[in-house]
């Protein structure tokens, strides 16, 4: 997740020797004093009862979904969310409101895990600059009291867990569970954003709440089961601020205008915790890299850089002369000349996706030499992690029945949107077609519900982050 947060937050402060432990997590890993996004849970085989019999009633619900027409709602729906790409595409946010009225917020999107939470007015000092929520204020705010603790590898955030009316992307759901921070690992956020979004399955989730896209995706609220997301790339744009247009994420529905030929779905091949698909094949500089069989991806919008095996990181950078293992601060990171344009390709067992040169470079050190983005995360499960240098390069899918993840290539359309000088950063765009659901309940109910949020507020964030 908030790998990329981190990663701005140490290169913006230059706090390059800066070193965080590794959490007490289920697993972990650290590369000389620099975590690895390892995620909670293991892996798929190490599901217990809880998480079996979730996803048992995932299973159970979306037949009912598709089977009982009774059950779903009769208006679906689709939305949009622009999203913002903040400092050089280290991570992008969008926004979302909560609670009755509706306050904005921005939220890191992350489809590696699965609880979504923002900081709350009984966060201390760690929270000064961020926005936060205010229960107080909220006649929709309703405490479980059950404490919430998530422990991410580069650092943990806690507090309680409440449920409230969530809209984004146009769509109200009432009674959503998340989690009400009141402390974190100082650096964790920075304004403008006072959250994060876990975008990937419930069995993940700390709150062991359903996650909001899952509740839409489940309810037929949508009007197809999947979201899809479009980042852009601001990271070779000198000209580039440290708040740009990031890109979109679609909910219910693909957008046609941003991918051309078809999409190509990669079914998940075990039951859904990450987005983890089968990686089969890749190349660096058109040589193939041996990287085993049986190897699982994590399709990650929260990580900015690819996590790979380190035999298999050595032997991509064989392929790049005068490349070698960066050392210090940079331990598990290679070093190569800046001057190298690397193309690298990922192929799932159907299509070859290339990753453009520019995003092989994560940043430069000294006057010649780049680092690359491959990092080593041998460590973690699933061993491959596809950040945002490997997503900027195609439009993705995440369909939740049947569980799969899509690509297609970018359109012209969503290529011209890269790099674009003196865009303005887009407000937060909560949609018009208000569809509303219930969360947390077998049933559902569909409403009209209001649409307009204080857009205002989320103005004045990205003003104030600006400046
Ligand atoms: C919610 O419950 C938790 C746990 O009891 C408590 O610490 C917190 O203050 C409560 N929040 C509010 C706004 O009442
Ligand atoms: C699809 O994407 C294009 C390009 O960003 C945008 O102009 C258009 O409004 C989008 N269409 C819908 C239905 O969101
Ligand atoms: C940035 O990288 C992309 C992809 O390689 C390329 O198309 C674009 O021209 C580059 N932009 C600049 C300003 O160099």
């Amino acid at each position: 997740m908030t790998w990329n947060v981190f990663f701005a937050y140490l290169v913006l402060l230059s706090l390059i020797s800066h070193t965080r432990g590794a959490p007490a997590a289920d697993v972990s890993s650290s590369v000389a004093g620099r975590t690895i996004p390892l995620r909670r849970r293991g892996p798929p085989s190490d599901l217990d009862v809880y998480q079996r019999g979730q996803i048992a009633k995932y299973q159970r619900d979306s037949v009912l979904a598709r089977y009982s027409g009774g059950q779903r709602p009769s208006r679906r729906s689709t939305g949009d969310n622009l999203l913002v790409d903040q400092s050089y595409d280290s991570g992008y946010y969008g926004s979302l409101a909560i609670g009755t009225p509706s306050v904005s917020f921005d939220v890191f999107l992350d489809t590696g895990s699965s609880d979504l939470w923002v900081a709350g007015t009984s966060c201390g000092s760690v929270c000064n600059g961020i926005p936060v929520y205010d229960p107080s204020i909220s006649s929709s705010f309703k405490n479980t009291s059950q404490p919430f603790h998530v422990t991410y590898a580069q650092g943990e955030a806690s507090g309680y867990i409440a449920t409230e009316t969530i809209e984004m992307a146009g769509f109200s759901v009432f009674n959503q569970g998340f989690a009400v921070v009141n402390d974190m690992s100082s650096g964790f956020l920075s304004t403008p954003t006072s959250g994060l979004l876990g975008l990937a399955w419930e069995p993940l989730a700390s709150t062991q709440e359903m996650p909001l896209w899952q509740t839409l995706a489940s309810s037929g609220a949508w009007d197809f089961p999947l979201f899809a997301v479009q980042l852009t790339r601001y990271t070779n744009d000198t000209q580039a601020q440290p708040l740009e247009p990031g890109g979109v994420l679609n909910m219910g529905y693909t957008n046609g205008s941003l991918f051309t030929g078809s999409i190509e779905y990669i079914d998940m091949t075990s039951q859904p915790t990450f987005w983890q698909v089968p990686l089969t094949s890749v190349t660096v500089q058109g040589v193939s890299i041996p990287i085993g069989t049986n190897v699982a991806a994590a399709i990650d919008t929260g990580t900015s850089n690819i996590g790979a095996p380190s035999d298999v990181i050595k032997a991509i950078y064989e392929q790049i002369p005068n490349s070698k293992a960066a050392s210090g601060s940079w331990a598990g990171y290679y070093q190569f000349p800046c001057s190298t344009s690397v193309t690298v390709t990922f192929s799932f067992g159907g299509s070859t996706w290339a990753m453009a040169p520019a995003d092989f470079s994560y940043t430069t050190i000294g006057s010649q030499q780049c680092i690359g983005t491959f990092f080593e995360s041998s460590q973690s499960n699933p061993s491959w992690i596809l950040g945002d240098s490997f997503l900027k390069n195609v439009y993705t899918v995440f369909r939740y029945d049947p569980p799969a993840v899509g690509f297609a290539a970018l359109s012209e359309v969503a290529i011209a949107e890269n790099g674009i000088n003196g865009a303005a950063v887009p407000s937060a765009t909560i949609g018009s077609a208000t569809a509303a659901v219930t969360g947390n309940a077998a049933s559902t109910t569909l409403q009209f519900a209001p649409a307009w949020i204080g857009l205002s507020l989320l103005f004045s964030f990205l003003h104030t982050s600006l400046v």
